[in-house]
């Protein structure tokens, strides 16, 4: 009886964001061209999000590309925009079998066509998937979303911060607001944001890790998981059961 009492309490699913980084310094590393990294990279994207409804993961956004990395060599962009659509074609399938549901943010009017076209169709293929969200950033910048949906909002008088972040699911393609980010890791070493889920960030917990992403697997993300529940989130207020004298 207790226990059939305890499944109905639903339980909370958390927001985790993950900057994928250093795919190229791990195949640098072993004497491989940058192109291998990225490669390497998509089989842990894949390890990731079998696991992550497990770990009470209910929205996982990636940041695959940023809009800065435009700046890198053209047959570096190609390569990474070709992984991704490889990915998207050869994975809608399974993520509709797991109740994965894909949505790429970011813009749109900028990236191969062949790209566009798959991410319409693995859009379309996972539109019933409830398990997990899947929020792969694709030419995304942070500054960029949030400078549109303000632009958007000139004319009110009046915003809260969840139409705000309506019109910033509208304006990135994420269709409705996303949930705030519970849980941001980085992985490669670095300790920075690199317009990443600005605004979406605002009180999440920042996990860094010298583990390169390609290296990074199920263990890491559960002990990354672990750790959030065990840190207190306050949201400005006291502590539990902190009186105030
Ligand atoms: C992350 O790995 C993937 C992208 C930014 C596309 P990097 O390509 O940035 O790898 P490092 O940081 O050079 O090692
Ligand atoms: C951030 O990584 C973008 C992604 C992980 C896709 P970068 O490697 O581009 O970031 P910086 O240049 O080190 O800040
Ligand atoms: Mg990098």
């Amino acid at each position: 009886m207790g226990n059939s009492a305890a499944r109905m309490i639903p339980v909370p699913k958390i927001h985790v964001a993950i900057l994928m980084d250093g795919n190229g310094r791990w195949a640098a590393a072993r004497g491989l061209p940058r192109s291998e990294g990225h490669r390497a990279g998509v089989a842990a994207v894949r390890r990731i999000v079998r696991v992550a409804p497990q770990l009470r993961i209910g929205t996982l956004t990636l940041y695959a590309f940023s809009s800065d990395n435009w700046e890198r060599p053209a047959a570096e962009v190609a390569s990474l925009f070709g992984l991704l659509e490889d990915y998207l074609r050869s994975d809608a399938a399974e993520c509709t079998a797991r109740g994965v549901r894909l949505r790429i943010i970011g813009r749109r009017d900028r990236i191969p066509l062949s790209l566009q076209q798959a991410i319409d169709s693995a859009e379309r293929q996972t539109a019933a998937g409830r398990i997990l969200e899947l929020r792969i950033a694709i030419d995304y910048s942070s500054r960029e979303a949030i400078l549109r949906a303000s632009c958007w909002m000139l004319s009110s008088l009046e915003v809260s911060d969840r139409e705000f972040a309506r019109r910033l699911g509208q304006v990135t393609n994420g269709g409705v607001a996303a949930p705030d980010v519970d849980l941001l890791i980085r992985t490669g070493g670095e300790r920075r944001l690199s317009d990443f889920m600005l605004w979406e960030s605002a009180y999440a917990e920042l996990h860094f890790t010298q583990r390169m992403w390609p290296e990074f697997d199920v263990a890491d993300l559960e002990a990354a998981v672990e750790d959030y529940f065990g840190r207190e989130r306050r949201f400005g207020r006291l502590p539990d059961g902190a009186a105030a004298s």
